[in-house]
């Protein structure tokens, strides 16, 4: 594991990514021609010829880039994906695309539950939901088990048309372990989950669309920027406004709808008293066409 290698940061006032092996972070302009309008961070889980499956390294790897992107002001949103398989050794077959096929399999031989309690204590999967920041998973291929649960606990699933999705830790005598019973229930409902959950059978790509698992489908060629386009319209918003708008949001997987209302209510107001609400109300009535310089309050 090589999380202390440190790159030199490659803008003023932000510090570098903590890059390893097994994560890889590219930071994307939030718009080319202003530097000053943030950055992406483009987040790669590399494993490829084991379909990038998490492994300890893999999930320290993603509680460190999130303790990273919620501490850099310059960080407007995360991109998480997988890498793509490398060109196979002669005369051997292609591994397939994926964007995560699940946890390790093989760091499960052996385990016992204590094992198990004390690694997912304060997990990866957890980290990337509590990120104040906008999350989009980038799936192009396998998106199964504890993979799937990492789409799922990012705000947005955009996939390729050749994507696949499913719960298979049944098939090992499992169930999910990293939020995914709760997550996707949320999503998808509760019968199509106990149905993925129960089965461990995967689904399509265009059968994930039409249950509401991902947002969009994409020819593979086109994932990368349909991606981005969307995340550069939400990464050009007011970050504070951004953050609260996400608050909210998810509050309303926990509140009585009485109490969400008054809670949105509350925080619409807030907003009121922000610099970016004046910015943007501002820019709006002067009919300016580029994003403005928000303020982050
Ligand atoms: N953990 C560890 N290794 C994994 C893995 C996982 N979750 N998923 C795939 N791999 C490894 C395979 O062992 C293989 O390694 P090898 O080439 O060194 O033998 C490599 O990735 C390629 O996978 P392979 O099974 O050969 O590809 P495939 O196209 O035949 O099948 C899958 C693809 C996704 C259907 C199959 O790999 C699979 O079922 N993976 C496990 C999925 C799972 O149960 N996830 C939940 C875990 S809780």
């Amino acid at each position: 594991m090589r999380l202390d290698i440190q790159v030199q940061p490659t803008r003023p006032n932000m510090a570098a990514p903590p890059v390893s092996e097994v994560i890889i972070i590219e930071e994307i302009q939030v718009d080319d021609e202003n530097d000053g309008k943030g950055v992406i961070a483009l987040v790669c889980i590399n494993r490829p010829n084991k379909l990038n499956a998490l492994n300890d390294d893999v999930m320290s790897g993603l509680k460190a880039m999130c303790n990273w992107a919620e501490n850099q002001n310059q960080i407007k949103l995360v991109i998480i994906k997988g890498a793509e398989p490398l060109q196979p050794e002669e005369g051997k077959r292609a591994k397939p695309n994926a964007f995560v096929a699940g946890a390790d399999i093989s760091e499960f031989a052996g385990k016992k539950s204590n094992d198990i309690r004390q690694s997912f204590k304060h997990n990866a999967w957890e980290k990337i939901w509590n990120l104040s920041k906008p999350t989009i998973a980038m799936v192009d291929g396998f998106a199964l088990g504890g993979g799937l649960e990492v789409a799922c606990s990012c705000d947005i699933r955009m996939a390729s048309s050749r994507s696949k999705f499913g719960t298979p830790e049944i098939t090992l005598g499992l169930i999910p372990g990293g939020g995914g019973t709760q997550r996707l229930g949320h999503l998808i409902g509760y019968g199509k989950t106990l149905e993925l959950v129960l089965s461990g059978e995967m689904i399509s790509a265009n059968e994930a669309l039409r249950i509401g698992l991902v947002n969009h489908v994409y020819e593979p060629e086109e994932l990368l920027e349909a991606t981005l386009k969307l995340a550069r319209i939400i990464a050009s918003k007011s970050p504070h406004t951004l953050k609260v708008a996400k608050k909210v949001v998810r509050a309303s997987l926990e509140l009585p709808i009485s109490e969400g209302v008054v809670l949105e209510a509350e925080e619409f107001a807030q907003l009121f008293d922000t610099e970016d609400k004046e910015i943007g109300v501002e820019a709006f009535l002067n009919g300016t066409r580029t994003t403005p310089n928000w303020k982050g309050k």
